[in-house]
């Protein structure tokens, strides 16, 4: 019989549970043994909770308890995950985790605890929700050196755009609804300014490179600045406004951002739509691989830790996790070395704008005022654009990204 802790009942903890009792026979015949949850850390009290007998508000009864193989944490944060992942996995217990913000800044370090105890640290969950990414990443596509990963990595900001693109809806009213989903952090913040798929992009650049990326060294720009008039100038060159985290080789270095970018209707990622996240990969061999699905939410996020748990409970006494080394900065290329086309909004004639930037394309909308001026520029360096910008009144900069 194999015993799991799982720290934290919120959303995705009480998500786990959930799953993993609706499917625990099925569960059982894959590990080939008796499983069970034996503890559930939470601190508030929950006197009508079905399994409140397993409730404890002190992590010591998890740590001490060597009956405890597998310990979930889905508390989120770094506050408290840290030290107790950290000391789970010094006690020989594997640990499997939906934490993005503790695998993106702590990652490296735990995997090394990991293999040192001849435990697991898995954490499936951390990117894409339940889209299965992080193994296939690792397994799958091993034989490939990765020169390119893009995608769509928050739920929460997806599902905000779609209701601006799609129903004209203001940004506030579809934050609050993703928010009753159950789909947004805890702090919103996180999500809309980017920092949740910074977080994302982190991690998953970190194993395709084998080195870690650090969320503190990307560049990192949110959906709080983008209007439905930007939307609508977008429409009119069939394109659509995503949040886009990518990480791109560029021979030892590497490209990694994330940003609001404007992608063409011909593009996999610009049907992607609502809660999905879609993540698009590049290997040598295998070509463009498109992994889809629900990027958030109770059950496809438990999905994924449950799945983990299935793992590290099967592979007891081994250490299977994926690694990375730690780096530094220097891996990664500062953003305003990077080239790119930008789509930008301005207080301004079409003639101060051709006498800045030459050749551009304009673009058009209805109701435009006549001071407004939407344009997409040629491929410009990053810091050459921002001295351009410096002499506009500009209202909005996105960059067009081609995926
Ligand atoms: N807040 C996150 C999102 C949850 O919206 O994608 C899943 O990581």
């Amino acid at each position: 019989m194999k015993k799991i802790a799982v720290l934290g009942y919120g959303v995705v903890g009480s998500g786990t549970v959930e799953v993993f009792y609706k499917n625990k026979e099925a569960l059982e015949k894959k590990v080939g043994e008796e499983l069970d949850i034996k503890y559930i850390l939470e601190v508030r009290d929950c006197p009508d909770e079905r399994y409140r007998d397993k409730f404890t508000k002190n992590f010591d009864d998890i740590l001490g308890d060597p009956e405890v193989t597998v310990v979930a944490e889905v508390i989120g944060g770094i506050k408290y995950s840290y030290g107790y992942v950290k000391s789970a996995l010094e006690a020989g217990k594997s640990v499997v985790t939906s934490n993005k913000e503790l695998v993106a800044s702590k990652g490296a370090e735990l995997l090394k605890i990991a293999k040192e105890h001849n435990v697991n640290f898995f954490f499936e969950a951390s990117v894409g929700g339940g889209i299965p990414i992080i193994r296939p990443l690792n397994q799958c596509l091993s034989a490939n050196e990765i020169d390119e990963i893009a995608g769509i990595l928050n739920g929460t900001t997806n599902f905000i755009l779609t209701k601006m693109i799609k129903e004209g809806m203001g940004f506030d009213e579809a934050l609050r609804i993703a928010q009753e989903l159950g789909y947004a952090e805890r702090d919103p913040s996180a999500d809309v300014e980017g920092h949740d798929t910074c977080r994302k992009i982190c991690i998953l650049a970190s194993l395709a490179f084998g080195r870690h990326v650090y969320p503190d060294n990307i560049h990192t720009e949110g959906i709080t600045k983008i209007t439905l008039e930007d939307v609508k100038y977008c429409e009119s060159m069939n394109s659509v406004i995503k949040l886009i985290g990518f990480a791109s080789k560029r021979g030892n270095d590497v490209a990694v951002m994330t940003c609001p970018a404007v992608i063409n209707e011909e593009s996999q990622l610009s049907g992607v739509n609502d809660v999905f996240n879609a993540i698009l990969v590049r290997g040598d061999a295998v070509g463009d691989v498109v992994f889809y699905g629900k990027g958030a939410g109770k059950l496809p996020t438990a999905s994924a830790v449950v799945s983990d748990i299935i793992v590290a409970a099967k592979s007891h006494g081994t250490s299977r996790s994926m690694n990375w080394e730690d780096s530094a900065q220097d891996f990664v290329i500062p953003y305003k070395k990077l080239d790119n086309k930008f789509y930008i909004r301005a207080k301004a004639d079409r003639k101060t704008v051709e006498g800045i930037f030459g050749e551009v394309r304009f673009l058009s909308r209805d109701g435009a005022p006549d001071d407004e001026c939407a344009f997409v520029t040629p491929v410009i360096n990053e810091a050459e654009l921002e001295g351009k910008c410096a002499s506009l009144d500009v209202l909005g900069l996105i960059r067009v990204l081609d995926y």
